[in-house]
């Protein structure tokens, strides 16, 4: 649809899971990993933060809407969560950059989402920022366009992310639960690279660790996307050597020290 171009709603081909598929699944926990099933859950691509996810389940499962804003350094996984969000049915995701206060009101009133997902909230300008006020506090969707006003009562969950709350307007942060993730410490950082290297890029657990101490440690950098360029710059082969070339090289170039 035109308008709503730069919205994107689920693809037909995400998968949907419902608030009570969810529940079976927890339910079925334990059945599953005596046979051992892989455990399917909305946050399976995520290693970690098992309270948050929890958080999450919880939020979905409230009768009422409670809006969650994660608050965290890049390569955080703020944009996986939102990512995996997506998955519940009648979800709807939005980037901050790419909204408008028409496209975000006219987007509401005809799709009336259940969850709103909205990635770099920070992004959003401060008249797309004040029509969520309404929506989030009461559920009530209000706007004037064209002198004709029109109204409408939605039962929406706001779920969003950001690096930084300084941009948001005071009443909506309020509006929030917010989250805020501190950089990754290395044992959750090198538990983190090795199983996203070896599930994601196939590398070696060894090698995994070797670039994940080499980049926290040699090149100060908790970003996971640095360990992600590595192995791929490593090729297929990759063995401890090329990856050892690879990080001085990188280390040489580095902005943070030596
Ligand atoms: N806990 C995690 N579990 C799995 N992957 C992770 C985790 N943390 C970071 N990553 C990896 O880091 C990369 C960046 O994650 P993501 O895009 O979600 O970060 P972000 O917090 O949105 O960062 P930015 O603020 O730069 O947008 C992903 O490709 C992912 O592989
Ligand atoms: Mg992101």
């Amino acid at each position: 649809m035109k308008l709503f171009g730069r919205w994107r709603k689920n693809d037909d081909n995400d998968i949907d899971i419902p608030v009570s598929k969810l529940q079976a699944n927890r339910d079925s926990k334990h059945s599953k990993q005596a046979t051992g099933q892989k455990k399917t859950s909305l946050f399976d691509n995520i290693v970690g933060y098992e309270d948050v996810k929890e958080l999450y389940e919880m939020a979905i499962k409230a009768e009422k809407p409670v809006h969650l804003l994660l608050v965290g350094p890049p390569a955080s996984a703020k944009s996986l969560f939102m990512s995996s969000l997506t998955k519940l049915e009648r979800s709807y995701y939005a980037v901050g950059s790419s909204s408008t206060k028409s496209g975000i009101c006219d987007y509401l009133f005809e799709y009336r989402p259940r969850y709103f997902i909205i990635d770099e909230i920070e992004k959003m300008n401060k008249r797309d920022q004040t029509s969520l006020l309404n929506l989030m506090e009461s559920g009530i969707l209000s706007e004037l366009k064209h002198n004709q006003k029109r109204m409408t009562q939605l039962k929406t969950w706001v779920f969003a992310s950001c690096n930084s709350t300084d941009k948001l307007l005071p009443p909506l942060l309020t509006r929030f639960k917010d989250i805020h993730f501190k950089p990754y410490t290395e044992q959750e950082f090198v538990n983190i690279v090795v199983e996203i290297l070896d599930r994601e890029e196939g590398v070696d657990r060894d090698v995994a660790t070797m670039i994940a101490d080499a980049v926290f440690n040699r090149l100060k950098s908790t970003n996971i996307r640095e360990c992600i360029r590595i192995a791929r710059l490593a090729g297929s082969d990759r063995n401890l050597a090329q990856v050892d070339r690879i990080i001085d090289i990188f280390a040489k170039y580095n902005p943070h020290d030596s």
